[in-house]
């Protein structure tokens, strides 16, 4: 399955279910905003979703509680959380790096 992130000059990885979104990133030498170490409590590896939310996991507890409070929208998911579903690999998700959360020594085309 495809990764695209638009606002990074729609760069494109491929990305196993057996990863999560960033573990992906990291293997593919991308960096990407991480505070709390992965653990699903900070929201600062957000990413907006803007195809293929449906071939992403469900909704983790973490995430959940997010979306309650109002740090997380619909469309939104924690790169840290979520991993692609099994067997969809002629697909493509892409997703935007949210402007609060873009790293100041990368180069982001938005
Ligand atoms: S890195 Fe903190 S929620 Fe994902």
């Amino acid at each position: 399955m495809r990764l695209t992130i638009k606002n990074l000059q729609n760069k494109t990885i491929y990305i196993s279910e057996k990863n999560t979104i960033l573990q992906s990133l990291g293997e593919n030498a991308i960096d990407w905003m991480q505070a709390c170490g992965a653990k699903g409590r900070c929201t600062t590896c957000k990413m907006i979703v803007s195809q293929g939310n449906e071939y992403l996991t469900d909704y983790t507890e973490a995430e959940k509680k997010f979306m309650a409070q109002k740090r997380l929208l619909t469309q939104e998911r924690l790169a840290c959380q979520v991993k692609p579903k099994k067997l969809q690999n002629n697909c493509e998700i892409i997703v935007q790096v949210p402007k609060i959360y873009q790293l100041p020594h990368i180069l982001y085309n938005d």
